[in-house]
């Protein structure tokens, strides 16, 4: 089996961002501690993965997602397979001449390399890719098709919805490259879709994510602006210091939407928002800039946890900094998700293909974003660590953390569980793969009696 971690290319294709070559069904070969019998479920997390084994940049190869099986303190077995798209069924043609119609130039959404994201909602998982539409998966990773609401999605999709966790909604936009450049989408728990309304801005940005709270969402209007001419490097979004940068607020339901004025910056994550009296509270990984000179430049510095406060009378906005560390993938407990919280949880980041090791942390805001370490050991590097509460009522660190590890000197990859409320003890289970996980983006976990 091909899995072998490349040496020289460049940085989106060595290392353990390598993509495998093989989609396979195994068992895994050992587990070091033990599996907690309360977990029952599924362990999915997406990533790129080209098919024809190059992309022009990491953001574009094929989504594949990767799943370990958990059930009676066993892991029964771990698979990975691509996500069914016209660009993985496509290998070698471009999404351009995929997606384009060259008579009325509308775009297909189903055209996407859906492979930033996987989520659950009224029963569903879709993955997902912010160019396109969902794609709904299996939990066993089998494509079902382009999800699209009955017809009522008419953008792409996000890859970064957020579910409430008190009314079960899902909350998302479409954000895309011409008119109407910016869509709020609201769903009910049962996924029936309850509103699109188009959202006013001055033009195209590469908007990832956003964030709720218990009244409100906020969209990120940042200075990585559309530009046809920046596709040379691979993406066509460069950064553009005339455009400014504003978070815009706005009810739920809908309404208008109250912009606030931030230093610019770029944020691929928010890590969670809430509603505090006269305020809106934002908490995210903030890049000082991001691809000045396109997206193959590298000297924007990499996010680190800050916090917004958004002054709801005056309009003004505080800012500071909560931690001097690199780190990507904030994550809460979904429970948490829209509210004031405690924990959250993020990993260490480098743009060293190769890195040392890597580092998770979990800060605890009830005592100034104090951060307790988990250090993998040399040679060790991971990814997202999703929270996965150890009961449906589960607060905000009872639970575990999970993360795909790559063991560079093996060159192969184990699922780590740790416990979220202790990190010091390490992972009190390692589920061992015969296989290597590729780096990837993000995940979460599938609960066998999902509803
Ligand atoms: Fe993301």
């Amino acid at each position: 089996m091909t899995t072998t971690q490349r040496d020289d290319g460049p940085l989106h294709l060595i290392g353990n961002n390598s993509p495998v070559t093989e989609e396979v069904t195994v068992e895994p070969t050992a587990v070091t501690g033990q599996i907690p019998r309360d977990l029952d479920g599924v362990f999915v997390r997406n990533g790129p993965n080209p098919r024809t084994g190059t992309s022009t940049h990491y953001f574009a190869g094929d989504g594949m997602v990767h799943a370990v099986s958990l059930a009676d303190g066993r892991a029964t077995w771990y698979r990975n397979r691509y996500v069914r798209t016209p660009l993985s069924e496509n290998p070698g043609k471009s999404r351009f001449q995929l997606a384009f119609h060259p008579v009325d130039g509308t775009i297909d959404f189903r055209v996407t390399t859906a492979n930033t994201h996987v989520i659950t909602h009224a029963g569903r998982v879709l993955a997902l890719e912010e160019g396109g539409f969902p794609y709904e998966i299996t939990p066993e990773l089998e494509t079902v098709g382009p999800f699209t609401f009955c017809d009522a999605l008419r953008t792409p999709m996000t890859a970064h919805p957020k579910i409430c966790p008190t009314t079960g909604e899902l909350m998302f936009f479409g954000a895309r490259q011409r008119p109407p450049f910016l869509t709020y989408y609201r769903a009910a728990a049962n996924g029936d879709l309850l509103q699109a309304k188009e959202i006013t801005v001055p033009r195209a940005t590469m908007m990832h994510d956003f964030a709720i709270t218990a009244t409100a969402v906020i969209f990120l209007d940042l200075p990585v602006v559309f530009d046809p001419v920046a596709t040379a490097a691979g993406l066509p979004w460069r950064w553009d210091d005339t455009h400014g940068a504003r978070f815009g607020v706005m009810p739920r339901h809908g309404g208008a939407v109250r912009w606030f004025e931030v230093e610019p910056c770029y944020m691929w994550h928010t890590m969670n928002a809430f509603d505090a009296g006269n305020t809106i509270v934002v908490v995210g990984g903030r890049m000082p800039s991001l691809w000045r000179d396109g997206p193959a430049d590298r000297t924007g510095g990499l996010p680190r946890l800050h916090r917004w406060t958004l002054h709801l009378d005056s309009g003004a906005v505080t800012e500071e900094p909560l931690d001097d560390a690199d780190i990507e993938y904030p994550r809460v407990a979904d429970a948490d998700v829209g509210l004031p919280y405690r924990f959250g949880y993020v990993t260490s980041f480098s743009m060293d293909p190769r890195p040392a090791h890597s580092q998770i942390y979990k800060y605890d805001f009830s005592r100034g974003s104090a951060r307790q370490v988990l250090r993998l050991p040399t040679g060790n590097t991971c990814g997202e660590a999703v929270f996965v509460p150890r009961a449906e009522t589960a607060g905000d660190d009872d639970g575990y953390l999970m993360t795909f590890v790559h063991d560079r000197a093996r060159d192969t990859s184990h699922l780590a569980i740790i416990d979220a409320a202790d990190l010091s003890g390490g992972p009190i289970a390692e589920v061992r793969l015969p296989v290597r996980v590729p780096n990837g983006f993000h995940g979460n976990w599938i609960p066998r009696n999902r509803g």
